[in-house]
């Protein structure tokens, strides 16, 4: 399976995702390409450098929506990825994804979000759990819908919210979280794992 891996960011989800692959904890995953929106982004750096991944930027723009998504669909297809060979992992990608594009993709597109779905979702969300006093929160791996944050969950993994906690600390703790089911989650859907029945995600064995 062919996997892109969308980011805007630092790119640890990334790193984590790609050092995975690169101990061949999943021999069925390839990655084939880091797509950024933002130039700057740090995660283009390591892709290239630490992986020797091809990367490419798409500028938003002011692009809206498919406007966007076109672009996308055509660097997907210069790379020879498609909806039945391919996977997109967003991991810190700051645009929604237009309802045209999820469509065509459809269940083939993954996120990973810093809480435990449905609280919590959008931006900030380790801030929203800590305004909120939640005493758990913690992270999901998910399909991506039409929805913000809203598709069928694949893997969660819950993270105690302490007292002392500040956005920064339960941000790390949640973080090194993601960086372990991100990976497992990819790994289940590239060994044909995963089935989806309306909102379930069933595992084969899975309990
Ligand atoms: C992570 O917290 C992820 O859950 C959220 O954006 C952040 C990306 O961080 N969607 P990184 O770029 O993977 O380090």
């Amino acid at each position: 399976m062919k996997l892109a891996i969308l980011i805007s960011g630092r790119g640890s989800n990334m790193d984590a995702i790609l050092t995975a692959i690169r101990q061949r904890q999943m021999p069925q995953a390839q990655p084939v390409l880091v797509l950024s929106n933002l130039p700057e982004a740090l995660g283009l750096t390591i892709a290239r450098e630490k992986f020797g991944l091809h990367t490419e930027v798409l500028a938003s723009n002011d692009l809206k929506g498919w406007e966007y998504d076109k672009n996308v669909m055509t660097l997907l297809q210069k790379y020879e990825i498609s909806p039945t060979n391919g996977l997109i992992c967003l991991a810190g990608f700051m645009r929604l994804l237009s309802p045209q594009f999820v469509s065509l993709f459809r269940n083939r597109i993954i996120n990973i979000h810093p809480s435990l779905l449905p609280s919590f979702p959008g931006l900030h969300a380790q801030r929203q759990a800590l305004e909120y006093g939640a005493k758990i929160s913690g992270c999901t791996v998910h399909f991506v819908d039409k929805g913000l944050d809203t598709g069928p969950i694949i893997i969660q993994k819950s993270t105690p919210v302490l007292q002392s906690d500040t956005e920064e600390s339960l941000s790390d703790r949640i973080l090194r979280d993601e960086h372990l089911v991100y990976p497992e989650a990819i790994k289940l859907i590239t060994e044909d794992r995963v089935k989806i029945s309306g909102r379930m995600v069933l595992i084969d064995g899975g309990q």
